[in-house]
């Protein structure tokens, strides 16, 4: 399957002055680059429908009927995956076939129609090429890109969208949590985001909305992320309002993580830890891990760290856990040992400083091509 991409390049790009500023301190989602990728599905839920009409165009505001159905029923899914600057100059993103697989997944449930692997890392393509000027290279830094998908049908009888707009915008990325130390954890116990047959394993904006009072919560404890259990599973430990979690065992050389139960999002950042640390000879337990589990690992001393990780965030260390009627201390001082080296070499295969001996990366831009 080909699709060809129309170009309409920005007229009034950023100037070298501004991206310079930008770039300087990118922050996380707060800047956007020159241009959007989209591209257009017309049909019928069950019959099928065709992709068309893909455009690289001046990024700015969409032109939406009030009446398109992702305004009142939520058909909406997306993902985050980042373009990484390498050394010499070009330009690699990782593991995109998985970011478009699960854009796939989340599009099953939300009975959006399926995107081609092909269009979705093409797309990716395109933007990071006509933008390849936003590419930060500075240590931790990458340019995030969150392709996502609408229902633009404007019906509001409640069935799937007839018609349908993927898109890609970019946006230069630092720190998510704006420092390395460890940040704060507040347990939910008041909110869900997902419960068992619900959405919780696909990436929809709604599954964020559940979790937005949650998130405040946090912040009004002095946390910056939220953490969910399911209380119908003894409280089994489930994950962050937008990361996983992994909980290491230094002594043991452990690393446990809860199962994809259906209730919390297959991360990629995720999925690659735990290869990697397979790849060490350390055991890795994807299972059931309850917060009393957690309390008592933490007082026999055999819980050592534990770590948020995701695209946004990739490791970062826990610091308290803290609920409404108790806290938790953190397993480690700062960033625990295990942990902190297995982000090195995560973000080491994604920058080309760490042999890419999976075949992770894909290449989006060549050294000295200039769009
Ligand atoms: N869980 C949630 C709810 C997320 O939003 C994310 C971020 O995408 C993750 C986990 C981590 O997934 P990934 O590592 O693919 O970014
Ligand atoms: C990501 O890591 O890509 C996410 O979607 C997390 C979000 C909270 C920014």
């Amino acid at each position: 399957m080909t699709l060809s991409f129309t170009v309409e390049r920005n007229q009034n790009p950023a100037s070298d002055e501004k991206l310079a500023e930008i770039l300087a301190n990118p922050g996380f989602g707060d800047h956007f680059t020159d241009h959007m990728v989209s591209i257009e599905w017309n049909g019928n839920y069950e019959d099928g429908g065709e992709w068309s009409n893909a455009k690289v165009e001046p990024y700015g505001p969409l032109q939406l009927d009030p009446a398109a159905a992702v305004l009142h029923y939520g058909q909406e899914i997306f993902e985050g995956i980042k373009a990484y600057r390498h050394a010499d100059g070009s330009v690699y993103t990782f593991r995109p076939e998985q970011n478009a697989a699960r854009l796939n997944t989340s599009a099953r449930r939300l009975a959006l129609p399926e995107l081609p692997e092909e269009f979705f890392i093409e797309a990716i393509r395109q933007l990071v090429t006509i933008d390849e000027r936003w590419v930060p290279s500075g240590e931790g830094e990458a340019l995030y890109l969150r392709p996502f998908m609408i229902a633009t049908e404007a019906y509001l009888g409640v069935r799937p969208s007839g018609k349908v707009k993927f898109m890609v915008i970019a946006s230069p990325a630092g720190n998510y949590f704006g420092t390395p130390e460890p940040v704060n954890i507040w347990l939910s116990t008041k909110y869900a985001r997902a419960g068992e047959g619900g959405t919780g394993f696909a990436k929809c904006g709604g599954n964020y909305a559940a979790a937005m009072m949650g998130q405040i919560e946090a912040q009004e404890h002095g946390c910056q992320q939220v953490i969910f259990k399911d209380p119908h599973r003894e409280d089994a430990i489930e994950e962050l309002g937008g990361m996983n979690v992994l909980f290491v065992f230094g002594k043991e050389r452990k690393v446990v993580t809860p199962a994809l139960t259906g209730t919390i999002l297959d991360g990629i950042t995720r999925k690659s830890l735990l290869q990697l640390a397979r790849d060490r000879g350390l055991t890795v337990e994807e299972r059931k891990f309850t917060l009393d589990e957690w309390k008592l690992a933490l007082e026999d001393g055999s819980l050592t760290e534990v770590a948020a990780c995701g695209t946004a965030a990739v490791v970062a260390p826990f610091g308290k856990l803290i609920a409404e009627d108790f806290e938790l201390p953190p397993a480690s001082e700062g960033f625990g040992e295990i942990s902190q080296s297995l982000r090195e070499e995560l973000v080491g295969i994604q920058t080309g400083k760490v042999e890419d001996r999976h075949g992770w990366l894909t290449k989006l831009v060549s050294a000295g091509a200039v769009a």
